[in-house]
């Protein structure tokens, strides 16, 4: 994808020599620094993409000093990175990390913070907000008390942004009242994946496609982004929030979003989130009504996943007793546009599942009237499958004519394997993100409203769930969820397309 242009960023900067910066991470001893932030941020500099003259301070309660932190940063980036780790670069590398102790709620802590930082006028200023949101709200309280924040300083924030549309506007407004919208890098980190950026190049790099993605041509669109992953030592956190909340209102609405949008006018930030928001906003309620036949919750029970046995959500550390908290949502969506009107959306993920699968499925519709015979002939439509992990690639599946005599068709994949054709290393998504960042491209962040749209039409989904008393429906771990979820897509004549 080009590059956004510039003129319209506020305080952005043209990729060329990478600019100076402050990195500070608050949550900069927590797992997304370490598993993530770091090894993406090592990588970036190890390709030379970030400027020596660039700082990383991470930024967390623990009471440790610069040189256990680096030590725990080198042991987190030697794990996650493996072969791509290399110790000539890391010492390079470590020598732009520093570390200071800070209780996020307490106000002279941030004074450590402003000494630390000095006055580097030189230097881009980025606040990247890894921790619980309920500290954010102390965070940007307090980093402006300490006038730390930089007229062009960036905020990044990592999800979830609330709890709901009212949580995230007391978040929005917060951090509002502290920098301008454009300073405002809301992250989404499937917005960061190679593939779904791939999406936008098939869809707007490409006349091929555009006069099919419509109604008219795609019959019914799936979107499925898959775990075999349980709850991670998270409990406590995914209990409170479930399913729906932790991936649709994010990464499965982002994913909707490009595959759905209109064309955009041009690559810029606002241009691109216009058109999203759009689709967000002409998403269909799914209220009391509805929800019962347009949604399905599930929640996994002990079982196998590949070889091995796995207990159930109820069991997991933090999990409340008889909790009801939804492992697994599949949802019908319909969006009211001249493009989409009738064309459903199903939309499905879950932890624990059969496989670990991020896909979107777009199938055409059948041939009107076959003129061969055989099994395939007529009920086996046109489909593109473009898989995001775990590994990418586009494939088109077309019938031909299987070699011999008879005249029968067969399915066959146009494959294009991402990785193969390429032969370069996709960026992780933190890499780009982060990237992105520092040289003031939004592109790939969600901008206020556009969280907000999500959370409206996510809230009456859940209060409907809350309404009707019932319990999530239950799946045994390893599985693709409950059978539930196959009578949702079965009603309108169609399967999963694992199922098939
Ligand atoms: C996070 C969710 O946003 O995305 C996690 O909080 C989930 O629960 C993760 O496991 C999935 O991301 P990815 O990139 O591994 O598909």
């Amino acid at each position: 994808m080009s590059r956004a242009p510039r003129s319209s960023e506020a305080s952005s900067t043209t990729r060329g020599e990478p600019p100076a910066f402050d990195l500070v991470l608050f949550g900069g001893t927590g797992d997304l620094a370490m598993r993530k932030l770091l090894p993406a941020l090592y990588r970036r500099f190890a390709d030379q993409q970030l400027s020596p003259r660039g700082r990383i301070i991470g930024v967390a309660r623990s009471d440790i000093g610069r040189s256990t932190y680096v030590t725990k940063a080198e042991a987190a980036c030697r794990l996650h990175l493996g072969a791509a780790f290399d110790a000539k670069q890391w010492s390079a590398f470590a020598g732009l990390i520093d570390y200071v102790r800070v209780d996020a709620t307490i106000a002279a802590d941030y004074g450590a913070l402003a000494s630390t930082l000095g006055s580097r006028a030189e230097a881009l200023r980025l606040f990247f907000l890894s921790t619980a949101p309920d500290l954010f709200a102390a965070i940007c309280r307090e980093l402006a008390a300490a006038g730390i924040v930089t007229p062009d300083a960036r905020i990044m924030l990592e999800k979830p942004l609330g709890e709901d549309a009212a949580s995230a506007e007391r978040i929005n407004d917060i951090v509002g009242a502290m920098v301008g919208e454009r300073q405002i890098y809301r992250i989404d980190h499937y917005l960061g994946k190679e593939t779904v950026q791939n999406l936008l190049a098939l869809r707007f790099g490409n006349t091929l496609f555009e006069p099919l993605w419509r109604r008219g041509q795609v019959q019914h669109v799936q979107i499925t982004v898959g775990e075999q992953l349980g709850v991670e030592g998270r409990g406590d956190f995914y209990d409170r929030t479930g399913a729906l909340r932790d991936m649709v209102q994010n990464h499965l609405l982002q994913l909707l979003c490009i595959l759905a949008m209109e064309p955009p006018a041009n690559s810029a930030a606002d241009a691109v989130r216009d058109e999203k928001l759009k689709v967000l906003r002409a998403l269909r309620p799914i209220g009391d009504a509805e929800a019962l036949l347009k949604t399905v919750r599930g929640q996994y029970r002990a079982g196998l996943v590949g070889s091995a046995k796995v207990p159930g959500y109820l069991d997991e550390p933090g999990v409340s007793a008889g909790s009801r908290t939804e492992t697994f949502v599949a949802i019908k969506a319909e969006i009211d546009t001249w493009r989409w009107a009738g064309v459903p959306f199903y939309l499905r993920t879950g932890k624990r599942l059969q496989e670990h699968l991020a896909e979107i499925v777009v199938t055409f519709h059948e041939v009107p009237h076959s003129i061969f015979d055989g099994p395939f002939s007529a009920q086996t439509p046109n489909r593109l499958v473009i898989r995001l992990q775990p590994d990418e690639h586009i494939t088109l599946r077309i019938l031909a004519k299987s070699p011999g005599e008879a005249m029968r068709l067969r399915p066959v994949d146009l494959a294009l394997d991402l990785g193969e054709s390429f032969k370069a290393r996709p960026l992780d998504a933190y890499e780009r993100l982060l990237g992105d960042a520092i040289h003031g491209n939004l592109t790939l962040f969600m901008r206020r409203d556009e969280v907000d749209a999500a959370w409206r039409w996510i809230d009456p989904i859940r209060a409907a769930w809350a309404a009707d008393g019932t319990e999530p429906r239950v799946y045994p771990a390893g599985t693709w969820g409950p059978a539930t979820a196959n009578a949702l897509i079965a009603r309108d004549g169609f399967a999963w397309h694992d199922e098939e």
